[in-house]
């Protein structure tokens, strides 16, 4: 059976949408389809409004309940960095699937994950490490992007380029203005494709 793939995000501010929406494509074009999921927001507005956050997207499903997720095989986590880290929206959810821990009910399940931070050596790379801990937990399966079909994005210094061979990035700017550049929305691609392709080769009955 084809692999059941879903990409769950956080976005602040819509960049880590734009990887998100880039990563389902390289699903698609890899064959594949993938259901995008938003995590619920836990700031109070009043909070939101100063922090500048626009409105969440209302044609994306909000994920309440993480045991809708263990319907699915594989999972792409898309997470924009908070001091390095997780944003707390993202561990509020998280906290929420002390089920699945306990029962391994996303026990071999797949997952790779793609970042944003704001600035250069924000923290792409220890979040996508301090991601590990939760994955592993839940035993999930991590799949790295990798340089074997990215070399050229990843070796390319010509131009600030998010990303790593952990997953997907992109850099917002101090003030969010920085939008995800081509070359940071074509590694989000080819994630999603190569993602969907290693997946493709497990036997989900
Ligand atoms: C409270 C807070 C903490 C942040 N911490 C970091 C950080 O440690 N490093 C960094 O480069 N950017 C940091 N940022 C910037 C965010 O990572 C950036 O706004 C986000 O990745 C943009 O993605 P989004 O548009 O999908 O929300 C922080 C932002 C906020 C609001």
């Amino acid at each position: 059976m084809a692999p059941k793939v879903a990409i769950i995000y956080y976005s602040m501010y819509g960049h880590i949408k734009q990887l998100a929406e880039a990563e389902k494509k390289g699903v698609e074009q890899a064959g594949g389809t993938a259901k995008l999921f938003q995590i619920p927001e836990t700031l109070p507005e009043e909070v939101l409004s100063k922090m500048h956050a626009p409105p969440k997207p209302t044609d994306v499903e909000v994920l309440h309940d993480p045991s809708v997720l263990e319907e699915y095989d594989a999972f792409l986590f898309g997470i924009p960095t908070r001091y390095g880290n997780f944003p707390a929206q993202w561990k509020t959810f998280w906290d929420k699937t002390g089920k699945q821990w306990s029962t391994g009910g996303f026990w071999g399940k797949y997952a790779g994950l793609f970042v944003a931070t704001g600035t250069q050596g924000g923290g792409q790379e220890s979040t996508a490490i301090a991601a590990m801990s939760t994955l592993a937990h839940h035993g999930f399966v991590y799949v790295p992007l990798g340089y074997k079909y990215t070399f050229d994005l990843l070796s390319d210094l010509s131009e600030i380029r998010g990303g790593s061979a952990w997953g997907a990035g992109t850099f917002s700017a101090g003030d969010g203005s920085r939008q995800p550049s081509a070359k940071e929305l074509d590694l989000a691609q080819r994630q999603g494709k190569t993602f969907y392709e290693t997946v493709s080769k497990v036997n989900f009955a």
